[in-house]
């Protein structure tokens, strides 16, 4: 079971300007998928440029349990495959820790297996909502052995005869379409997603690259997604692109921090994913993609980001799943522009890693920004900076303390984060990273 390790606090320093051309390691969404299409698969995978965070290896950890084999060799990871329906009951309760990518993902795999498995999760993961992807899992046909409990840890029970469905999603989550989908692979005819918002398309894209029929249609405002079920998956070769999710928090250093001139190299910017680069360059961001390309079936840009003048502005609601993981740090960044950021359509930021709108709120105003919450908006009043000198608490969340770290680079006085352990669930190396720019951290004396 999950283990806490001790919280390491940590806290950012006014920085000098920030030079530098980086990568940032693999996008987070497309590792967790990679593996659990390679154990799905009959043949052999080969992933270049996995994301090898605490997430990941999770999620590598559970396939092997599941009867795969996942192990680096080399510069790649190599899984091998037992085929759609093919896995085996594991000898133990399979720890997600932090990830609701991991598990829930995994929950759809479960799902088409004849087998009982065991899922749990550190604090901050027990905490969060399962049901919205057991609902439509049981409807497929799996059971829960602890009716009507709703959070980890959960036993469930799958079945090799899962009945396919159309299913809507009533919340815009990439999660839950992709734990429907995985499911549709065993069913028997066709699974369909609806969703009313677009959000990342990484499962739809990646499934057709390992020979799954998946269709996408538009229907008015509506985006249908149909796998077809009983499906042959073949393993492939897989290059997993820089984290745009991980790259925004260099973006924002560079944006912040006078001087700046930063290039992120090969990062992710499929349309789903670049809410946060948009709004940034709407705010008045010196923000360029470079040499845009193509990747394994993704699109890829080196990015490169000079210090700005920011200017508030209003991120619509409709913005919101394509810069979901993203709304924290952009709350730090309005805090630096002139006038008012209002942030609309945040509901499903309370459900994150933490509590995400209240994190961000209270962190911002431990440092003397002009924040308030009304009802799923999150407003920030900025005026050119920050003071800081607060201590920010963190609630086991990598992206509220990676957030405020890049906040404190610019602001008058440190930033002081409770707790910097979790920052290696998606990003180990991003002190490290920050550091080859010029960026200036501490431990804190006597905490
Ligand atoms: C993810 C989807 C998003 C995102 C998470 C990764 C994915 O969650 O916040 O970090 O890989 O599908 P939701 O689907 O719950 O919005």
């Amino acid at each position: 079971m999950h283990t806490t390790s001790t919280p390491k606090p940590l806290s950012s320093l006014r920085s000098a300007p920030l030079k530098g051309k980086v990568r940032v390691p693999g996008d987070k969404s497309i590792s967790h998928r990679a593996l659990i299409f390679g154990a799905l698969a009959t043949g052999t995978t080969r992933i270049t440029g996995l994301l090898e965070a605490e997430d990941v290896i999770n999620t590598a950890r559970a396939v092997v349990a599941l009867g795969a084999m996942a192990e680096k060799q080399g510069d790649a990871w190599v899984v091998k495959g037992r085929s759609v329906g093919g896995l085996s009951a594991p000898a133990q309760a399979l720890d997600f820790g932090n990830s609701g990518t991991g598990t829930r993902l995994m929950m759809g795999v479960v799902a088409g297996h004849p087998m009982t498995v065991t899922m749990a999760g550190d604090a901050s993961l027990s905490r969060r909502p399962m049901r919205r992807v057991l609902a439509p899992l049981i409807d497929m046909g799996l059971e829960i052995l602890e009716p009507g409990k709703e959070t980890l840890p959960l036993t469930l029970k799958g079945t090799s005869e899962l009945i396919p469905i159309v299913y809507v999603l009533p919340v815009p989550s990439a999660q839950v379409k992709s734990a429907v989908l995985i499911a549709g692979l065993h069913a028997a005819g066709e699974t369909t997603v609806v969703e009313h918002e677009p959000t990342r398309d990484h499962t739809e894209r990646m499934l057709r690259h390992f020979g799954a029929t998946v269709r996408t249609e538009t229907k008015g405002a509506d985006t249908h997604i149909t796998v077809r079920g009983h499906a042959e998956l073949t393993g492939k070769d897989v290059h997993v692109p820089g984290d745009p999710s991980s790259a925004a928090f260099l973006a924002a250093a560079a944006l912040l921090v006078p001087g700046s001139d930063v290039t992120i190299e090969g990062v992710l910017i499929n349309p789903t994913r670049v809410g946060l680069y948009m709004t940034l360059q709407e705010m008045g961001g010196d923000v360029t993609f470079l040499n845009e390309r193509e990747e394994g079936g993704e699109p890829v840009a080196d990015i490169r980001v000079r210090a700005s003048r920011l200017k508030g502005v209003r991120v619509p609601a409709e913005r919101a799943p394509s810069m979901i993981d993203e709304y924290p740090v952009l709350a730090a960044i309005s805090a630096f522009a002139e006038g008012d950021t209002r942030m609309d359509g945040l509901a499903e930021l309370k459900v994150k890693e933490s509590d995400r709108l209240q994190a961000t709120a209270a962190g911002l105003a431990a440092n003397g920004a002009t924040v308030r919450v009304e009802g799923d908006s999150l407003i920030v009043s900025g005026n050119g900076g920050l003071k800081g000198g607060g201590v920010v608490a963190t609630h086991l969340d990598h992206r509220i303390a990676m957030a405020f770290l890049t906040a404190g680079l610019a602001s008058e006085q440190p930033i002081v984060v409770d707790d910097s352990t979790m920052i290696a669930t998606s990003f180990p190396e991003f002190r490290e990273l920050m550091e080859t720019l010029g960026a200036k951290y501490d431990e804190p004396a006597g905490r």
